[in-house]
């Protein structure tokens, strides 16, 4: 089968570990399903891989994704939750020491098949396009649980998105607007800023590190040592900083006397259970909320999309759509 994977690890030029071509198909393992994958989206994850962090050597060639969208071996039109953990671990998959995602221990969806356990389908909904629901699992996902689980936030709080354009970040301000909250965003791109007010329903949108109008409930970090000073320094007394990401730099100055003299709540969030993810899509389904898809390219030009995500040019989700 066609499929995309890392074929090297390299830190520095990660899109020169890419390859693409005919790989094996996968052989479930009991209790595992084959689907074959209608549509699957990028994240920053799949450079994170082929810069050899969560992947080692002795795992290449890996193939790369987390998300997908397709057909079950039954014809069903599903889902698939990314998060695999340990069998017999009960409760929040997200906290399973043994948990990993699709293309870190096992191959990923960059294919025309991926192998998945049974209980990680959820069905598509026929309101949302392979497209649509392929945007879903990861990016998606974490924004739900950072703004629904781990936050505290409630309809009428202000909350403060650090990255106007990233799949995280444009999930977050949607979300958040859906949620009846304000929503106010950081970019280091103008017109990314005026993106993300005018498209996505963002109430205001300031520079990256500029002093905002006033202090808000909750600030949602994906960015890391670029705006984790701004974050606290944006909160108000005992406000949360939810953090799921470190794109550029994971040790910041940790600022502890701003954090225990205001009463900070610093809360680390990865991923999403499978509940979550299965509220996910009724919300979506019901409300009409939709992914920010910054655009749809066949799987065959891979590489055209790690290269936008590499230089920061990307507004919204890159998916990429496969043949059978
Ligand atoms: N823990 C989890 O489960 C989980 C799940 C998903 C993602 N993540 C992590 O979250 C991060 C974002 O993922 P993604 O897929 O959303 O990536 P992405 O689409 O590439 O978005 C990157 C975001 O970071 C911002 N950014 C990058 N460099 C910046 C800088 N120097 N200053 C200010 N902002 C900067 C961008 O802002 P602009 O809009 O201004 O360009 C953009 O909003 C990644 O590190 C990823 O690994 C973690």
């Amino acid at each position: 089968m066609f499929a995309a994977y890392a074929a090297r690890l390299d830190a520095r030029d990660p899109l020169s570990a890419l390859e693409w071509g005919e790989r094996p198909e996968p052989e479930p393992a009991p209790d595992w399903v084959r689907v074959d994958v209608r549509a699957t989206a990028l994240n920053h994850h799949d450079l994170w891989s082929l810069r050899g962090v969560g992947l080692a050597e002795k795992q290449l060639p890996m193939i790369l994704g987390c998300d997908a969208a397709g057909v079950d071996e039954d014809g069903n039109e599903v889902v698939v939750h990314a998060v695999v953990g340990d069998p017999h671990w009960r409760g929040d998959e997200t906290l399973d020491p043994r948990r990993s995602l699709l293309s870190e221990r096992h191959p990923g969806t960059f294919a025309q098949q991926v192998a998945v356990p049974r209980a990680n389908l959820l069905p598509k909904p026929a309101s949302l396009s392979f497209e649509e629901a392929a945007c879903l699992p990861t990016s998606w996902l974490t924004a739900y649980r950072m703004l629904f689980t781990q936050s505290g936030l409630r309809p009428g709080d202000t909350v403060l998105v650090q990255g106007a354009g990233g799949g995280v970040s444009t999930a977050l301000v949607v979300l958040g607007k859906a949620a009846g909250l304000r929503v106010w965003v950081t970019g280091r791109d103008e017109a990314k800023r005026t993106r993300a007010v005018d498209k996505l329903g963002a109430d205001a949108a300031f520079e990256s590190g500029a002093r905002l109008p006033e202090r808000v409930d909750a600030v949602m970090e994906t960015v890391g040592e670029a705006t984790w000073s701004h974050s606290l320094k944006s909160l108000r007394p005992g406000g949360t900083l939810v953090c799921s990401g470190a794109t550029t730099g994971p040790n910041p100055p940790a600022e502890l006397n701003r954090i225990f003299y205001l009463g900070l709540r610093v809360v680390g969030s990865t991923m999403g259970t499978r509940d979550e993810l299965a509220a996910l899509l009724r919300l979506c389904d019901q409300s009409g909320v939709r992914p920010v898809i910054d655009r749809v390219l066949p799987l065959s030009q891979v590489k055209d999309g790690l290269a936008a995500m590499a230089d920061g040019d990307l507004f919204g989700k890159v998916v990429f759509t496969v043949q059978s």
